[in-house]
């Protein structure tokens, strides 16, 4: 790639006003118990802003299937269509559900890498996942049992069992896991939904989470590896068909399912950006928040090839809130 068609840094900027725009249409639906609604305003706020951004992109990881996207989709062209050509994952709110019971650490995102560095999940949304932070990152062995990984990365991470803290999605087939866990002396951060954002702790020194275990979306898992480029840290996967129809679609289009798919076979990239708009408040963003002035939202933006992580925090003029973004305001 020459340097003209590298992704330009200031990108970062831009793919922020995106996430900010989706957050901002997203968080009038906060509590409304709405979920499509709330997503529906996220995707068109996305959808809008995208256009603006300087890219020639191509939609790799969408509102998927599991959505039944008329937008957004895998394969759709988006950016004003000039260079650089950039692989788009997008996720305009990680935690519908989150967001429509105004639960905390629902999460607008994007991310964007050269083109051809992400990896295409085709036909399935589920997969197997662990991810760490860098002190643990050759701690992890997807092949290994849950006992045998926690025992490595409290031995990586200088803790005791009894200080380890995993974050797990709150479903029944996680419920062996649990009991593992459990087990083991460790402690578990049990959540509702939005897996993106359990990486992202996981990988991250502050926020007081050690790994994330268990199977989740697939789209999520290369979309937190876009991140994970830039904090540092190690997420592993596995396609975790979840029927025969599914086992046999993925095997037909050349998916080898008992492969460990690394950080780097997630996003292959050197030059990844990801943006994260906090839609409500959360330990590792805070929610917008409505005040006198307009609108106040708080966002993660990194980008791997400077390892920068900036939280930036905007203020929205109430008057103009509806350039960018299809959130009526009142
Ligand atoms: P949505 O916001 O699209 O509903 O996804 C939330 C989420 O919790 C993801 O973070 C996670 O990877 C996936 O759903 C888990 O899927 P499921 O809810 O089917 O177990």
């Amino acid at each position: 790639m020459t340097l003209s068609q590298r992704p330009d840094r200031n990108l970062a900027l831009e793919l922020v006003r995106v996430t900010e725009s989706a957050a901002l249409a997203a968080s009038k639906w906060v509590g409304r118990g709405d979920k499509k609604a709330a997503d529906g305003a996220a995707v068109d706020a996305m959808r809008n802003l995208l256009d603006t951004v300087n890219m020639d992109g191509i939609v790799v990881i969408g509102e998927g299937e599991k959505d039944e996207a008329p937008m957004l989709f895998n394969g759709e062209k988006v950016g004003n269509g000039s260079k650089p050509l950039t692989d788009v994952a997008v996720d305009p709110i990680d935690g519908t559900t989150l967001t429509s019971l105004g639960r905390g650490n629902a999460l607008s995102v994007l991310a964007v890498a050269e083109r051809g560095s992400m990896f295409n999940p085709g036909p399935c949304v589920y997969m197997e996942k662990i991810a760490v932070a860098t002190v643990a990152a050759n701690a992890i062995d997807l092949n290994a049992t849950p006992t045998k990984n926690l025992k490595e990365i409290a031995k990586a991470t200088k803790k005791s069992l009894n200080d380890l803290v995993v974050v797990v999605l709150e479903r029944p087939r996680h419920d062996d896991l649990i009991a593992e866990i459990r087990t083991c002396g460790c402690r578990i951060h049990l959540i509702s939904d939005g897996d993106i954002f359990g990486a992202i702790a996981a990988a991250s020194p502050h926020v007081g989470v050690d790994v994330l275990m268990g199977i989740g979306g697939t789209p999520e898992g290369v979309t937190a590896a876009a991140a994970l480029k830039s904090l540092g840290g190690q997420i592993l996967g596995r396609l975790w068909p979840r029927d025969d129809v599914e086992r046999k679609a993925a095997i037909s289009a050349g998916y080898d399912l008992s492969q460990v798919l690394t950080v780097d076979d997630l996003v292959s990239g050197d030059d990844v950006f990801f943006a994260a708009t906090g839609v409500t408040d959360g330990e590792l963003l805070r929610g917008v928040r409505y005040d006198s002035y307009g609108a106040r939202s708080q966002s993660l933006v990194m980008r791997s090839r400077s390892g920068t992580i900036r939280v930036i925090d905007t203020q929205h003029r109430a008057d103009r809130i509806g350039q960018y973004s299809s959130a009526e305001f009142r």
